[in-house]
């Protein structure tokens, strides 16, 4: 039998829909950016970004639909991002979501973010459990012992400022726009990590937890105190200094798990120093690394229909008054259901 499922992701500022079918396989997939909107005013503003979803998740569900060419009573099951994320955004998918599901009486599977973007690997590879698996974005960086669906040890996290929000900031500061990852990651290239000092938090703390709230600071102080400055090497330093922060905790998880294999997910991911250094860490540990491609790094619908798809065939759902959430609080299993969508 072939099984469609419909994938809504709008935890933050992107709106992903998505149908995968029973194998994992992404039969369309579309996304509404809206960084051009949230640009002007340097960061992601939450009532703002809650209002676009509503604007374009019928213009997407439509859209979806032409490119994986079928009709929405096609679908089987609808599966939908409930946390963590920004409360207004969530509320608007899942009230997409739940209104599919109760109209054509379908199951709703609440998916978790952060297991979302862990699992986005496995739209294009098979990775083995159980892995260490870092996921960092905008709004967390966070480091799990993954050993399946569902099951995520929280290991550490950072105590302030998500990996990709110090990249905001910081191009935020130098006027360089919104979202600043790309745009530092693109200068650094042509830069000098060593040029400029910045400070690497916790490094010498026995946890895997971490810090980034500083480094905006640091650069703060750095840029009123030198007379000229280049950027590109400014930038390097800056990238520089995230990326060891994450990679010391990183590597840490990965000895403590004896882990010999590492998945890395979320928006920063698709950063290309990540990538060397990953690579680096590969080698050093003996342990292989995956990331998705870029395009699976960032918020999108299909990991969130994938999640929703695995949860179905371990014979999960959740009930239609499932709440959303603001802060992880661990993967709480929906229940058990009777399902004839993967018998024979
Ligand atoms: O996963 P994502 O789309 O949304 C969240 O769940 O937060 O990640 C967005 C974050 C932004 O902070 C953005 O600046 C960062 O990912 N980002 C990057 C790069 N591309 C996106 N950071 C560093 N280098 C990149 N190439
Ligand atoms: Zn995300």
């Amino acid at each position: 039998m072939s099984i469609k499922i419909l994938g809504i992701e709008t935890s933050c500022d992107e709106t992903g829909v998505a149908i995968v079918d029973e194998n994992g396989k992404i039969l369309g997939d579309v996304l509404y950016i809206q960084d051009f909107i949230h640009s002007k005013f340097g960061g992601v503003v939450p009532e703002v970004a809650a209002r676009r979803h509503i604007e374009v998740l019928p213009v997407a569900l439509k859209e979806v639909l032409e490119k994986a060419k079928c009709e929405i009573r096609e679908i089987n099951a609808v599966a939908c991002t409930i946390g963590p994320g920004l409360m207004g955004a969530l509320l608007t998918g899942v009230s997409f979501a739940k209104s599919i599901s109760i109209s054509l009486n379908l199951h709703f599977i609440g998916i978790d973010h952060l297991e979302a973007h862990i699992n986005a690997i496995f739209l294009e590879k098979n990775v083995e459990y159980p892995f260490i698996g870092l996921v960092i974005s905008g709004g967390h960086t966070s480091i799990f012992f993954v050993e399946g669906i569902g099951k995520m040890e929280l290991l550490g996290k950072t105590l302030d400022d998500a990996a990709g929000e110090a990249f905001d900031k910081a191009s935020k500061a130098l006027g360089l726009g919104y979202p600043g990852g790309p745009v530092i990651d693109r200068l650094s290239r042509n830069g000098d990590p060593d040029r400029y000092k910045f400070p690497r938090a916790m490094e010498s703390s026995p946890d895997l937890n971490m810090s980034f709230s500083g480094l905006k600071t640091a650069l703060i102080t750095l840029i009123k105190k030198e007379n000229s400055i280049r950027i590109e090497d400014l930038c390097a330093s800056f990238q520089e200094a995230v990326l060891d922060t994450v990679f010391n905790k990183l590597k840490r998880a990965v000895e403590m798990k004896r882990a010999k294999r590492i998945v890395i997910a979320g928006g920063v991911a698709s950063n290309s120093r990540l990538r060397e250094k990953a690579k680096s860490l590969s080698e050093e540990m003996e342990a292989d690394v995956f990331i998705p491609s870029p395009r699976l790094c960032t918020d999108n619908g299909a990991m969130v229909a994938y999640t929703g798809l695995k949860y179905l065939q371990m014979g999960y759902a959740d009930s239609i008054d499932v709440d959303i959430y603001s802060r992880w609080k661990g993967i709480e299993i929906g229940k058990k259901i009777r399902t004839a969508l993967f018998k024979g």
